[in-house]
């Protein structure tokens, strides 16, 4: 029997010391973060990048995400300003990732943001991808652990699920706590959210005592988690609906749903955060089981429900 669990690594001190002999020797891991699981390389080797791209079968005009332990070597790779310091101080490590202006002197190769001015950068909570990050010499590039335009993954056993065995180490970190990919903020001109995500805009207005603007309508192309068709279960997403379609899936919030074989309840107390934690979890195991679709109740706007409805919009776009 195909043993699932292939390549998936208890994170102990042994395990993360071979993570590190990995990715210094250009190879690529994954790991987990409290958002989503990444697939993580070092981001000074261009080899190690060049793998990643390959391996996501993402296009190379897709920038990806440098994660850091500390301050002193992100300041090797880019400029920070007042609102970077201020919301460092209350926000990180968390669930959100700045853009940045690039120095010059960044020893960062140029595909990794394909050749653009600025980098996403980023410092995880998670004890696992801090823990590796504080034994490496370089940060690491990660995105997240899911082939490109496919939903992210929130276990180790996504992470195997997704690429069939090529990662040939998985930290588990056991389940991510958010469930949820970062909050995206652009803070090189005014403060722009890119990608929403746990971290709202309100939070970060009362932080930085300033408007934060919502990138809506996109004519440029900044970051392609806001590309319309992204996140994506591999089967039609229908949202606002009260009902499913031909005995379809039909994921539900809170408690006035009947209990039914085809309904998945995000939340039974209609908590949005646990809600944003079973989201991706609840359509992997919809794909799973073979349904041919998945309608959602409404979801409310608010916090955290906010990035939901962003990647529900994004899934379901035709
Ligand atoms: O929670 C997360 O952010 C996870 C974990 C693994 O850290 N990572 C993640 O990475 O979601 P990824 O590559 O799937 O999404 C990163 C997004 C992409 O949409 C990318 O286009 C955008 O960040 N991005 C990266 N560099 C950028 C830049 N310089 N300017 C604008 N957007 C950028
Ligand atoms: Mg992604």
């Amino acid at each position: 029997m195909k043993n699932i669990y292939l390549n998936v690594y208890k994170s102990n001190l042994a395990n993360l010391k071979k993570a590190k002999k990995s990715v210094e020797n250009n190879g690529v891991i994954g790991i987990p973060t409290e958002t989503v699981y990444g697939l993580a390389g070092n981001a000074y080797s261009e080899i190690s990048i060049k793998k990643i791209f390959k391996l996501k079968k993402r296009p190379k005009y897709n920038p990806l995400i440098l994660h850091y332990a500390h301050l002193n070597k992100l300041k090797e790779d880019v400029s920070i300003n007042q609102s970077f310091t201020k919301l460092y101080k209350q926000l990180c490590p968390g669930p959100i990732t700045f853009i940045l202006n690039k120095k010059a002197k960044s020893k960062i190769p140029k595909i990794v943001n394909a050749g653009k001015k600025t980098f996403a950068i980023r410092f995880p909570k998670h004890k696992v991808a801090r823990d590796l990050l504080k034994i490496l010499n370089f940060p690491l590039a990660a995105p997240s652990a899911n082939i490109f335009s496919k939903l992210s993954p929130t276990s180790a056993k996504d992470v195997v699920d997704e690429f069939n065995g090529k990662i040939k180490i998985i930290l588990d970190g056991g389940s991510c706590k958010i469930g949820l990919e970062s909050t995206i903020l652009d803070l090189t001109s005014r403060p722009t959210i890119l990608r929403q995500g746990s971290i709202t805009q309100k939070k970060i207005e009362k932080i930085l005592k300033t408007k934060v603007f919502l990138q809506k309508k996109i004519n440029i192309i900044k970051s392609p988690g806001q590309l319309n068709f992204h996140y994506s279960p591999g089967l039609p997403v229908l949202m606002n609906k009260n009902l499913p379609i031909n005995n379809g899936a039909f994921i539900t919030l809170g408690k006035n749903f009947k209990n039914k074989k085809n309904y998945f309840n995000l939340s039974q107390k209609g908590n949005l955060n646990e809600a944003a934690n079973n989201l991706y979890k609840t359509m992997r195991k919809i794909k799973k089981l073979k349904y041919r679709s998945i309608s959602v109740c409404t979801i409310p706007n608010t916090g955290i429900g906010q990035a939901i409805n962003d990647r529900l919009k994004k899934a379901s776009f035709k």
